[in-house]
């Protein structure tokens, strides 16, 4: 079975085998008579490398379905099923004039995947509408619930990515979200200047929502025209005495205070100097517009762009002494 068409690289490896899940049931029997090493899951692919066939079963969560938990007249809690497409589920949001998420549109992946690396674009992170999540012990069977605590989120990172990896499979999602007096989160430039751009000066969800788009469409490929996984590194966060080094070398270099002493640095503006932007070998490349992003212009293989993103890492270490880490998983 190829993957091609369920990984955002696009990249063509094969699976031992493939099933569907579509319901909460048919997944605890299909864990209940296999190994949970024997199988792979798989939410919306969007954030993975595949570097070579997989040999087990890949279990895609198909789980549908949102639905309306509790409400006030200000907030409402809604719960969304693991499979739902993440860009999808906050366009419905904003049909129903539920805000929170507006910044977050257009990310590719789904529902259920997103928790576990905590996305985020312009100023808003998923944690910051989180209420809780499902998710289905692989040993137990049981489904347990984790509350916004439990998840330990932080910058692309939250307890399934470290102590509990690989033992649960998030099946649902719930989100606060507002039905009135909605919080805008306008901190990012570009989103104000989109705004400005349109000649929009009070507002709406909608309108941020569809400002993040135009951001995101003028910046990042859309996998389905270049395969792609967003940003494949994190951005690096240094101490302030390393930022200080760097600052007298390169004036001119973006940051972010995280906090006294730990500094962001936006790894797409490293590697854009390092003069990789736009930068292609054979059909693995780094995109014109965001040197963040890696690209597959069709038939490269997992492996090119792991050695493209090893050159990567090897060039900023050489250049500016900073580890870049992968956001992407590499399989
Ligand atoms: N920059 C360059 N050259 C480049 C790319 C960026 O100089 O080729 C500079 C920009 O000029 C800017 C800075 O780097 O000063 C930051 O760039 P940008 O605003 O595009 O954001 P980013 O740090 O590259 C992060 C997230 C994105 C998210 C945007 C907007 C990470 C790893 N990436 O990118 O998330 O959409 O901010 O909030 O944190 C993703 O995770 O897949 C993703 C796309």
């Amino acid at each position: 079975f190829s993957l091609k068409g369920h990984n955002s690289f696009g990249i063509d490896v094969r699976a031992d085998k493939f099933i569907s899940i579509e319901n909460v049931d048919d997944l605890r029997s299909l864990l209940r008579k296999s190994y949970a090493s024997e199988l792979f899951i798989l939410g919306g692919g969007s954030n993975m490398l595949l570097t070579g066939d997989i040999h087990k079963t890949v279990v895609h969560i198909a789980l549908n379905g949102k639905k309306i938990v509790s409400e006030t007249d200000e907030e409402v809690i809604i719960e969304a099923s693991a499979g739902e497409n993440w860009h999808e589920f906050v366009l419905w949001t904003l049909e129903q004039n539920y805000g929170g998420l507006e910044n977050l549109s257009l990310i590719p992946g789904n529902v259920g995947t997103a928790p576990i690396q905590n996305i985020g674009a312009y100023g808003v992170e998923l944690k910051d509408s989180f209420v809780s999540c499902k998710a289905m012990n692989v040993q137990t069977l049981e489904e347990q619930t984790f509350s916004l605590e439990k998840c330990e989120f932080s910058y692309r990172n939250s307890v399934f990515k470290n102590q509990l990896k690989g033992q649960y499979i998030i099946t649902s999602v719930r989100f606060r979200l507002t039905k009135e007096n909605h919080q805008l989160n306008v901190d990012y430039g570009a989103i104000r200047s989109e705004l400005e751009k349109n000649a929009i000066t009070s507002p709406g969800i909608q309108d941020i929502s569809n400002a993040v788009i135009a951001i995101r469409r003028s910046k990042l490929p859309d996998p389905k025209e270049i395969g792609n996984s967003g940003s494949f590194f994190k951005n690096p966060i240094i101490s302030q005495d390393q930022f200080k080094e760097l600052e007298e070398k390169f004036p001119e270099i973006p940051s972010y205070k995280i906090s006294d002493n730990e500094i962001k640095v936006p790894a797409g503006w490293l590697i854009d100097q390092a003069g990789f932007k736009g930068y292609r070998k054979g059909d693995a490349g780094v995109h014109k517009n965001q040197a963040l992003v890696l690209v597959n212009y069709g038939e490269a293989t997992g492996a090119e762009l792991l050695v493209l993103s090893k050159n990567i890492q090897k060039k900023i270490k050489d250049q500016f002494n900073i580890d870049l880490e992968a956001e992407v998983n590499i399989i």
